[in-house]
């Protein structure tokens, strides 16, 4: 397409021909109506005057006959600027008056007409010497005629005039509003223009490109400015998506090439059936470990996406932190810890109970995992509580082992991040990210504290249920 094929199709361009074909009628209609009143204006300005002399003159002839209505005529026909006049016989002879050369016909039907004439006083070779008139015919008793009319010059003239002035203003509306509407349109086609070529380069695949802003705050730099935000948004999405599948490439290569070594290390090598069992008891647990870490990546993914919102029900956190408890103590006994539980009164939450409690589950697991008991042998204390706080339920666990550098504690949340001191243990470094993606599905968070010494984890739930007293 040609610039200016591209130019006559672009929005504004339309609207500025509508716009101008609306004004311009407009202007059109204006002017024809005010020389058409202009025109009736005069036209009943010289009806009135030449009523006025007829009314005038029949008088006098009433009053002195034909004689005295001659004389009248004759004076009156003299003055400069008069009207014209006309006094005839019944077939048509004239008396007194001003005018000749009248269209034919016109003395036999008395009332309004206009015609052509001549003034007697011009010179018969004038250049222009017919004029148009407006005349009254009037019939006087005795078959005489009386002719009263008024040149219609003037009135031409002004309605040419009019008509003139119309047609250049007419023109003048089409070709400052073509030139405007030009000038309007290539202004806001350049920018459309440039944010094509920018949406061209985004799709071709370079998420960094923003589309351009002029700075106006117009309604095209508004677009622009949503569109460039949720360009960002996209981008940390496709940021994220791209980081959880590396890591998951990453770190479930490991531990399915070790399964494979293993499995083809315990063909070449076993010499009796105890290996073999062996190998196959080591594969399956590794397996296991997979299993796992896959089931957590699927809830990572169930609680991140909203889809575990729909089926929120009320629920008391106290009663988790109870039966976590219980689950965990003889973990937490044969590991050599105390696991103490604080929930007395209910701490109502409206959310999926199964995720709470994994989350909890994780926190107490990795309290259990990474707080060794004393070094004098006296358990080590590990504090499961439930509290309500303000408008929020509390899920605390906190522990006296080695903690979580402050500069850490935020990384440790990311997925599959474990901290070196923990190699040791077993684990996929999914556990914290889990309990952090529950808390936000529930519209709360996850913080990690310093326990002095020890870590303290909590996950802060908006309350739900009534609300109650808070002593
Ligand atoms: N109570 C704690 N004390 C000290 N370090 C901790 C504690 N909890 C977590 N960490 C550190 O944070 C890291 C991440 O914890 P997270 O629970 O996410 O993973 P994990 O326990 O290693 O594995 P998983 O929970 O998936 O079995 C742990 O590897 C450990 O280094
Ligand atoms: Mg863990």
């Amino acid at each position: 397409m040609t610039a200016l094929g591209k130019l006559f199709r672009t929005t504004t361009f339309k609207l500025t021909l509508v716009y101008l074909t609306v004004f311009a009628l407009f202007a059109a209609f204006l002017l024809g109506y005010f020389a058409l009143n202009t025109r009736r204006l005069i036209d009943e300005q010289i009806t009135e005057t030449v009523n006025a002399e007829i009314t005038g003159l029949s008088e006098q002839y009433r009053i002195g006959g034909i004689r005295r209505l001659v004389v009248v005529i004759d004076a009156r026909a003299r003055r400069p600027g008069s009207s014209l006049y006309l006094v005839t016989t019944f077939n048509g002879d004239a008396l007194a008056g001003n005018v000749t050369a009248l269209a034919p016909g016109i003395l036999d039907s008395p009332g309004w007409t206009e015609t052509v004439y001549r003034r007697l006083d011009e010179p018969e070779g004038a250049k222009r010497p017919e004029h148009e008139a407006l005349v009254r015919v009037f019939k006087l008793p005795g078959g005489f005629r009386l002719l009263v009319g008024r040149d219609l010059e003037e009135r031409e003239r002004l309605f040419r005039i009019v008509l003139i002035a119309g047609r250049w203003s007419v023109a003048i509306v089409l070709v400052l509003g073509l030139a405007g509407g030009l000038f309007v349109s290539r202004r806001v086609l350049r920018r459309v223009d440039a944010m094509t070529e920018t949406t061209k380069t985004i799709m071709e695949g370079d998420l960094g490109e923003r589309l351009p802003v002029a700075g106006t705050n117009d309604e095209i730099d508004r677009l622009a400015e949503n569109l460039n935000q949720m360009l960002d948004r996209i981008e940390s999405l496709m940021h994220g998506l791209k980081e959880v599948s590396d890591n998951i490439a990453h770190d479930l290569k490991t531990p399915l090439t070790r399964l494979r070594n293993r499995a083809e290390q315990a063909l070449r090598t076993a010499a009796d059936d105890d290996a073999y069992r062996n190998a196959l008891e080591a594969t399956i647990e590794e397996s296991d470990a997979l299993i796992t870490t896959f089931n957590a990546l699927l809830m990572i993914a169930q609680a991140e996406s909203g889809q575990a919102r729909e089926n929120m029900k009320e629920f008391d956190a106290a009663e988790i932190a109870h039966d976590v408890g219980e689950l965990y103590e003889p973990l937490a006994d044969e590991s050599g810890l105390a696991l103490k539980v604080e929930a007395a009164t209910p701490a109502p939450v409206k959310g999926n109970r199964e995720l709470v409690s994994q989350a909890l589950a994780n926190l107490v697991d990795n309290a259990i995992k990474y707080a060794q008991p004393a070094a004098d042998g006296t358990p080590a204390e590990i504090l499961v509580s439930a509290v309500n706080s303000g408008d929020q339920v509390l899920l605390i666990v906190a522990d006296h082992g080695p903690g979580i550098p402050e500069a850490e504690r935020s990384r440790v949340i990311e997925r599959f991040v474990r901290l070196e001191q923990s190699r040791s243990k077993p684990g996929s470094g999914l556990g914290l990210s889990l309990a952090a993606a529950v808390a936000r599905l529930h519209g709360g968070e996850l913080t990690l504290a310093d326990n002095q010494p020890g870590l303290k984890t909590v996950i802060a739930l908006p309350r739900g249920g009534p609300v109650q007293s808070v002593g």
